[in-house]
């Protein structure tokens, strides 16, 4: 028997206080039972038929990770495989059981039950007595705790839980709306911990803190005064006297001692607040990872009886404030420690199956950081306590809400979405418990940013009074928002500040330049070209041969990897239209890979940098992830690959960056850091064959976290054919350091749009840009030199090395893709400087890669560079 227990210890004395997680389940289909439910809770049944699945699974999730079931994450994400699971074994509900140990229990000593939520529904069984039923614990984010002492046991006892099917039209669970496939057990099962707690008779909730820290005021403060909250319950039917001690660590690890005494009635409950003022150096504040450190509080509880620890308590904090205005347009703008906090975000996404590996999601928010993004957007995707601790250490903040297009939106007034049931009254109990539990996970959490209550819609106005109850009482100290759109907000609340009109398909780059639907002004709370198709490395992981072939062949046929067959994202015909027109028809899959990437590089450094360089106050790209191996709307794909998508985004996200306008062919520089500095701009553009048609050099006065146009470059209207524009920002004072190097391909006739035929998810384009003449065989070919150098890494396993590029010739070397290699395998994760780059005649750049592998190659291509290998 595979019986795993993780027992955490806490403190002194002779009634230990112990936390017993559930570290994994037999699972097992209750078709395949028979007789009586409660009996698999007794201990010792024989399990050898049942799966073996880790502590937190969904029923297919936990079926595809265990050795020994048939689903298999290879065969379930090839071509259309998914789409051909027989879903009926999911109609039934499941059975998830577990046995484990408790300690020797005293008369005094209570067990407590701690559920996260369970989708869609739950009855729970211990030692075979029912200790939960399914009509209270409905919801997969109603975390409830249940005193479960008369059931329990020492020594062995089993505990067994009943999930239900899940409905995501009818019930409030997590959907995928089209972002991919539905998964075919729709998330079914015990998706987050379970966990046991034995308390002495006085017990201790999880802890909220709140602060004084307030930068949005005048007179700077000379202290801060921090308090913490917790419910104390005595759960005997007795009167106690409790002393409550604690800790506070200051980052550093000097500590101030708490202290309280209470006298608590008999079964009852007692909000009790403890305050700690720091001063001086005592006040450390977190800050974004752009703008400072991420210094981190703990705070230590014990409530005790006659010397003896009933219970104790702990929670990670940090002192920062959040505002959120409307600012003259009417827009939503944040503030974090009294910057305006331009929010650079993109959309998040779980595992398609509700997977959860914490070293992963490092790597994607390293990625995001990488990018230079600031923010994650979760839409109804609260994931698990670590994705909050994780934001915390790394200082990426997290904008949190509801999803839509399922339940969580089924208002008489939403008319956007089918099989979707409006809610009964036992929706608004589940809604409010629902948010009880999420905001007491998130409460302590400086990553938060705010927490929105609807997405494309605004919730109805007896769910805004639970939801803000529910915030209430859980001290919620961060904005709350209506919903990300403006289509309307209860009465409670302001309207959003946040926009969601589109697009989310393919637009040229001149787009974001505009002034309409969702161009670069205001909060766009999701929005992109759809960019993000994956390398062909990882297409081939996840397409057949007749799929890739269709993908260049048949460019008007849908694609199960874009989007589920009944969504306009089943096809990729409105980007292929824009490649041939644009490139020219693609020759080769790998043709039509390449120039997909050039695309998408187009596509996303030309959103970030227009919501940069205008007066928007945030902008949301949909999506930083994709919950399954996709073809679109990602910056990298599933396998962790960046790509075009993710090098045009990390070019356009720059603290201090210059920018090509492409509505008004100017220069503009953007400055969101928040160090001093004085800047140098220059511009060369120069022609196919690296002749200069343009140099420009001019200092900039100092902006503060703002951006301003520096010249105009009208002369690019003239071009008759495609031109290279190269864009440099440097420090002029006492260094000469560059901070953004940026080179565009430009031609005299831009892309324009078709405004009037917008649809909700694209604008039509009327005349696309010309740049055939930049397809493979049409420039003349470029010599790079690259010299490869290891330096050192702090982290011995990674590897750093350092390649110095030099363009030999005398014409551009457009559109340069450096890759790592073993055994013919590219490597990743894998963190580039830069990479896509275009160097200009016998131009000299240096990249930096870090990567982890023992063996590593390195190849070179562009679209005028042949492929080979660089010499190490
Ligand atoms: C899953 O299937 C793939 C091919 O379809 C195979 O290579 C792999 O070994 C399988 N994995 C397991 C764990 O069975
Ligand atoms: C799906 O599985 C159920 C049993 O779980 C079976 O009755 C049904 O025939 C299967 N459907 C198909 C199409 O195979
Ligand atoms: C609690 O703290 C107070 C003040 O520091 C101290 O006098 C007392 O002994 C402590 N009590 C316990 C039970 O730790
Ligand atoms: C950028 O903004 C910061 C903070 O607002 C300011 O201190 C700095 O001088 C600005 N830098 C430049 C070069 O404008
Ligand atoms: C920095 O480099 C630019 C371009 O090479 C040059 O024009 C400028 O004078 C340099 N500034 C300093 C302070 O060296
Ligand atoms: C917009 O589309 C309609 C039909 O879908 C068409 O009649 C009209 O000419 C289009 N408008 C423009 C400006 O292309």
């Amino acid at each position: 028997m595979h019986l795993i227990i993780i027992i955490f210890m806490f403190f002194l004395t002779a009634m230990a206080q112990t936390r017993i997680l559930i570290g994994g389940w037999h699972i097992l289909s209750s078709d395949a039972v028979q007789g009586s439910i409660a009996q698999w809770s007794v201990a010792n049944a024989d399990v050898s038929k049942w799966s073996r699945i880790g502590a937190r699974a969904t029923v297919l999730g936990g079926l595809v990770d265990s050795v020994d079931h048939p689903y298999n994450e290879t065969a379930l994400f090839a071509s259309d495989a998914l789409s051909t699971v027989n879903k009926s074994e999911f109609h039934v509900p499941w059975l998830y059981r577990e046995q484990f140990s408790l300690p020797a229990l005293s008369s005094d000593q209570h067990v407590q039950l701690n559920l996260h939520g369970v989708s869609s529904k739950a009855d729970v069984f211990l030692n075979g007595v029912q200790v939960v039923f399914s009509d209270i614990q409905k919801g997969v984010y109603a975390g409830r705790s249940y005193d479960v002492t008369s059931a329990a046991r020492s020594g062995i006892n089993c505990l067994l839980i009943q999930a239900y099917p899940t409905d995501t039209g009818k019930d409030l669970a997590i959907s995928f709306a089209d972002w991919n496939p539905a998964p075919p057990d729709s998330g079914m099962g015990v998706w987050r911990t379970v966990e046991l707690e034995i308390t002495g008779p006085v017990s201790l909730s999880p802890l909220r803190v709140t602060h004084t820290y307030d930068r949005g005021r005048t007179s700077p403060q000379s202290s801060v005064v921090v308090t913490i909250c917790t419910d104390v319950k005595n759960h005997g039917n007795a009167p106690r006297d409790a002393v409550i001690n604690g800790t506070l660590v200051i980052p550093g690890g000097l500590e101030i001692q708490l202290s309280q005494q209470m006298q608590l009635m008999a079964h009852s409950t007692y909000t009790l607040t403890l305050e700690a003022t720091l001063s001086g150096s005592q006040v450390q504040i977190w800050w974004p990872a752009a703008w400072g450190p991420q210094p981190l509080y703990e705070v230590f509880l014990d409530a005790t009886l006659l010397n003896t620890v009933s219970d104790s308590a702990h929670a990670t904090f940090g002192i920062r404030s959040v505002e959120y205005k409307h600012n003259a347009n009417g827009d939503g703008e944040f503030a974090v420690n009294g910057r305006i906090f331009q929010v650079r975000g993109a959309g998040y996404a779980p595992d398609i199956f509700l997977r959860f590996d914490v070293r992963r999601l490092e790597t994607i928010f390293r990625y995001a950081l990488d990018i230079g993004l600031n923010t994650i957007r979760l839409e109804g995707k609260q994931e698990h306590p670590e994705l909050y601790e994780l934001a915390d250490r790394m200082g990426l903040m997290v904008m949190a809400g509801w999803m839509c297009c399922d339940k969580w939106e089924g208002w008489e007034y939403n008319h956007d979405v089918q099989g979707v049931e409006v809610w009964r009254d036992e929706d608004y109990a589940i809604a409010e418990a629902s948010m009880l539990h999420e905001a007491g996970m998130m409460q302590t959490h400086p990553c938060l940013l705010g927490f929105l209550l609807g997405s494309d819609y605004w919730p109805d106005e007896r769910a805004t009074t639970a939801y803000l109850a529910a915030l209430q009482r859980m001290d919620w100290p961060n904005p709350v928002i209506a919903s990300a759109s403006k289509r309307g907000h209860p009465s409670q609340l302001a309207p959003s500040g946040m926009k969601m009109e589109g697009p989310y398909d393919w637009v040229p780059p001149i787009y974001w330049w505009g002034d309409r639907l969702g161009a670069a002004f205001g909060f766009a709370s999701e929005v992109s070209a759809g960019s993000g198709t994956p390398e062909l490395s990882s297409l081939k992981r996840f397409l057949s041969d007749q799929d890739l072939d269709r993908l260049w062949k048949k460019p008007n046929d849908g694609q199960y990897h874009q989007a589920p067959k009944d969504s306009v994202f089943h096809y990729r015909q409105i980007h292929n239209k824009a490649l041939k027109s644009r490139y020219g028809s693609p020759n080769s899959l790998e043709d039509y890979v390449f120039k997909c990437q050039l695309m998408d590089y187009e596509a996303t450094r030309a959103q970030f940098e227009a919501f940069a360089a205008r007066e928007a106050t945030g902008v949301v790209y949909w999506m930083l992830n994709s919950a399954w191996p996709s073809l679109h709307w990602q910056l990298f794909d599933y396998y962790l690959l960046p790509m075009g998508a993710y090098y045009g985004a990390k070019a356009g996200a720059r603290l201090q960056n210059v920018v090509f306008d492409y509505g008004s062919t100017s220069v503009r520089v953007v400055n969101h850091s928040l160090s001093p500095g004085c800047y140098l701009v220059s511009a060369d553009l120069v022609d196919t064959d690296g002749k200069t048609l343009l140099h420009h050099q001019e200092a900039v006065d100092a902006t503060p976290t703002s951006a301003k146009e520096v010249f105009s470059l009208a002369k690019i209207l003239q071009l008759a054919k495609p031109a290279f524009l190269r864009l440099v920002l440097s420090t002029d004072c006492n260094s000469n350091v560059t901070l953004s190097r940026n080179v565009y391909w430009v031609n005299g006739r831009m892309d324009s749009l078709n405004w009037e035929n917008s649809t909700w998810y694209h604008t039509p384009t009327k005349r696309y840009a010309d740049f055939t003449a930049l397809g493979p065989g049409r420039l003349a070919p470029a010599a790079v030199l690259a010299v490869v150098r290891p330096v050192a890494h702090p982290d011995p396993t990674m590897t750093k090395l350092e390649i110095r590029l030099q363009n030999l010739v005398k014409v551009p070397a457009f559109f340069v893709r450096l890759t790592v290699h073993d055994n013919g395998e590219e490597i990743r994760p894998v963190f580039w400087s830069d990479n896509y780059i275009t160097l200009f005649p016998r131009e000299q750049l240096t990249l930096v890669v870090e990567f982890r592998a023992e063996r590593w190659k390195i190849k070179m291509k562009g679209v005028n560079v042949v492929e080979r290998d660089v010499a190490t």
